[in-house]
């Protein structure tokens, strides 16, 4: 069932509720692939009522082109949530979620910050905001998200702290193809050359990972990585940085729990990946 307004999710919702339901949210922007139907088996599992959300949230793009060619699939994305099954589809048009007037921005300082927050200007704001509508409009009990987009989870997990949103936040793990790459909307702008490359990316961060495990300097492991990466024929390297894992903070502390992130470019597209340290 595939639900546009916010008057209509809510007349199911308050059905739900009042038979004692509890209910998920699996927020998306459509284009859904194994990663995305991995958090709606997961809020299959745990919950009674399953809603997906597909919403291509221009507020999180700070490049107007990105969002123009961003894919769009509702007949495809619906035949594969009905494999799942989720209960109910929430497909809004753009000014059901923004309408005339609209002023509100949710934004989260500290960890929106850095590495994504400093290479997209505006992106962690655009996520928060429609992240916080998404659970204000689904009333959701648990919301569902991959670990894919590590400090968006990080984002996520200090509104619903900051903000008192009565949501628990349940973070899964990325899922990948066979040669390790990290499964992604992006990975179908690749060409095939770019394709057979791509999961370099995961391969080379987690030798970093492993050399620093094993006694070798922060710097000089992520230095190979990116040398590794390059190689390989990637465009460019964008970051790989050694973070707390909560705060994505600087951190040299292989006592408390950290998370290695990278960012890079091939065949024109921008890659992300994350592996804990
Ligand atoms: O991860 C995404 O697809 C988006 O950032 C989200 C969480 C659906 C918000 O638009």
């Amino acid at each position: 069932m595939i639900v546009r307004t916010v008057a209509d999710l809510r007349r199911h919702v308050r059905g739900w509720r009042a038979d004692g339901a509890s209910i998920g949210v699996v927020p998306t922007m459509g284009a859904l692939h194994d990663g995305h139907l991995s958090l709606a088996r997961a809020a299959r599992r745990d919950c009674d009522r399953v809603i997906t959300t597909i919403f291509v949230n221009p507020k999180q793009f700070n490049n107007p082109a990105d969002l123009l060619k961003y894919p769009r699939s509702e007949d495809a994305d619906a035949a594969l949530l009905a494999t799942v099954p989720v209960d109910l589809i929430f497909a809004p048009a753009t000014d059901e979620v923004y309408p005339e007037g609209f002023k509100t921005t949710v934004s989260v300082a500290g960890v929106s910050e850095p590495l994504e927050g400093r290479m997209r200007p505006g992106h962690f704001d655009g996520v928060a905001t429609v992240v916080t509508k998404l659970f204000g409009m689904t009333m959701a009990d648990r919301g569902y998200f991959g670990q894919k987009d590590w400090q968006q989870l990080q984002v996520v997990l200090r509104l619903v702290r900051d903000l008192n949103l009565p949501v628990e936040i349940i973070g899964c793990e990325t899922i990948r193809e066979a040669d390790g790459l990290a499964m992604s909307s992006r990975n179908l702008r690749l060409t095939q050359a770019g394709r057979g490359k791509a999961a370099v990316l995961y391969r080379a961060i987690t030798a970093a990972a492993d050399d620093i495990r094993a006694g070798q300097s922060d710097r000089m492991a992520i230095r190979e990585a990116a040398e590794t990466i390059r190689a390989a024929g990637f465009d460019r390297v964008e970051y790989i940085e050694l973070r707390d894992a909560q705060t994505l903070m600087p951190s040299d502390d292989p006592a408390s729990p950290r998370r290695m992130l990278a960012a890079a470019w091939l065949d024109g597209v921008r890659l992300i990946d994350n592996i804990p340290v």
